[in-house]
């Protein structure tokens, strides 16, 4: 069956799992204030849906997500906690059912940090993942500062973070922070699909249990994206991260 939520984000249910696809491939899938309702949508209509077991997260294209979008940072910046970005956010990290991702291509700031609330993670051999918020003026969202170091150690977390190095898939996995690597985007969705389908099969034991994976994290993911939250919508309104933003709008680096 498949239902279509926004003309940028597609959902398809099969199989106790909803596929969500990021859909806006000519813009690298770069979630706009629309995209950002719909995620949340999607993820509140699927904790409330007993037909779904799981959801599936991917892109269409080459891409899994360009990120936020940048001229929305500039037009309508986030200004407090019901802005839909953290209000997606809000959702992805209370959503209690299994949720992975199929990481098709890049996949920039948000693209990466959503992937640290997802439970099982794949990527397409050989595609970049960034963090480029220092880059632009920015800080780090989605609590990505305490489960990047968490999960990498602090020495790569600080390279990925403060340098805003890129990486790859392969390093991901080799690092622990993703679950595999398909050879291709079909490849990858399908490790993710299987292993949504035997999740969708498993009792609902499987959310008490994800519950309690994520107990002895909960409250500090809580509190420290709220806090990263304050500083992300403060940092949007420096010169160094408008002048960032610009730049990338008008096509050029910073300083030329
Ligand atoms: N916001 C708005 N538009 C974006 C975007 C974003 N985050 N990411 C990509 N796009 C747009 C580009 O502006 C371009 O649009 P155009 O064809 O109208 O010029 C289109 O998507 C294709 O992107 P392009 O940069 O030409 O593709 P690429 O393959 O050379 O590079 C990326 C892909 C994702 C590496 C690059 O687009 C990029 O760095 N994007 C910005 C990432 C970012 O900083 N995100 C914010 C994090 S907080």
């Amino acid at each position: 069956m498949t239902d279509t939520s926004t003309r940028e984000i597609l959902t398809e249910r099969r199989d106790g799992v909803l596929l969500v696809r990021l859909h806006r491939p000519d813009k690298k899938n770069a979630l706009t204030l629309a995209m950002y309702a719909a995620l949340t949508t999607a993820l509140e209509h699927a904790a409330g849906d007993p037909s779904v077991g799981v959801v599936v997260l991917t892109g269409s294209g080459d891409s899994f997500t360009g990120g936020n979008d940048i001229a929305d940072f500039l037009a309508a910046p986030p200004t407090g906690v019901d802005s839909p970005v953290f209000r997606f956010l809000t959702a992805l990290r209370q959503f209690e059912k299994p949720l992975l991702a199929a990481v098709n291509g890049v996949a920039v700031g948000i693209g990466v940090t959503l992937l640290l609330h997802c439970d099982l993670v794949y990527a397409r051999a050989g595609a970049i993942l960034l963090l480029p918020f220092v880059n632009l003026g920015l800080c780090p969202e989605a609590a990505s500062s305490l489960l990047l170091p968490r999960l990498v150690g602090y020495p790569r977390a600080a390279e990925l973070v403060l340098l805003g190095e890129p990486f790859s898939a392969e390093q991901a996995l080799e690092w622990g922070l993703i679950n595999g690597v398909g050879a291709d985007a079909e490849a990858t969705l399908e490790l993710a699909l299987t292993k949504a389908r035997r999740l969708a099969r498993q009792p609902a034991a499987v959310r008490l249990a994800k519950a309690l994976l994520k107990r002895s994290e909960s409250d500090a993911v809580r509190e420290t994206m709220a806090l990263e939250s304050r500083h992300f919508m403060e940092q949007l309104r420096t010169p160094a991260a408008l002048t960032a933003l610009r730049a990338f709008v008008e096509h050029r680096r910073p300083g030329q």
